[in-house]
């Protein structure tokens, strides 16, 4: 069984879905460690309910990101973490854990990668006019939200408002991250 870590910064509904598959084992996988970079968002208190260690830390007790990256790696490594899944985690990942975890550190983005990177990409599509929306899952590399895509999943949103296509997204979200954790799993990562 495979160790996880999620690292996320706000409401956490990704969390969610990825615990709630554990649960119910469709994710052959434990989830040993949530760590977060705002002490007080929503997924900081979903984890301390489920029991999850937690490595919560605010980056401006650090001198720069390496640092704080050098803490969250020895939390990584305490406890026996293989896989790192980013969940609506707002910081770029720095070379302390990507060479740590060469090609075990993947990101979800709410849009069809390479097009609308970086925040609010749901909205930037949207005003953008697109016909076709959608999720990505991607390795993580120095880049914002840049390595090599694992999965997308797109949809017409021709009629939506911006609330429904959000909502929409975050749906797929739901559904296409569980599914595609399992897959690397399955296929030894
Ligand atoms: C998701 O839309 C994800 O694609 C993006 O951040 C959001 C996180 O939402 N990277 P949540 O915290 O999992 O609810």
């Amino acid at each position: 069984m495979i160790n996880i870590a999620v690292f996320a910064s706000g409401t956490g509904t990704n969390f969610d879905a990825i615990l709630e598959n554990i649960n119910v084992g469709k994710i052959d996988a434990k989830l040993v460690l949530l760590v977060c970079d705002k002490p007080q968002a929503l997924v900081v208190e979903k984890a301390n309910k489920a029991n999850i260690n937690t490595f919560v830390f605010n980056p401006k007790d650090y001198v720069d990101k390496l640092a704080y990256d050098s803490a969250i790696l020895e939390q990584c490594q305490k406890n026996n973490v293989d896989l790192i899944i980013l969940a609506g985690y707002m910081r770029i990942v720095s070379s302390v854990l990507l060479k740590a975890y060469p090609n075990r550190i993947i990101n979800i983005h709410p849009s069809l990668l390479p097009a609308f990177k970086g925040k609010d990409a749901i909205k930037q599509a949207y005003d953008y006019g697109v016909k076709v929306m959608g999720v990505s899952i991607h390795y993580v590399n120095e880049d914002l939200d840049g390595g090599a895509i694992i999965a997308q999943q797109a949809f017409n949103n021709e009629g939506m408002s911006l609330e429904e296509a959000e909502k929409h997204i975050h749906d797929i979200e739901h559904q296409l991250y569980p599914k595609t954790i399992q897959k690397l799993i399955k296929e030894g990562i």
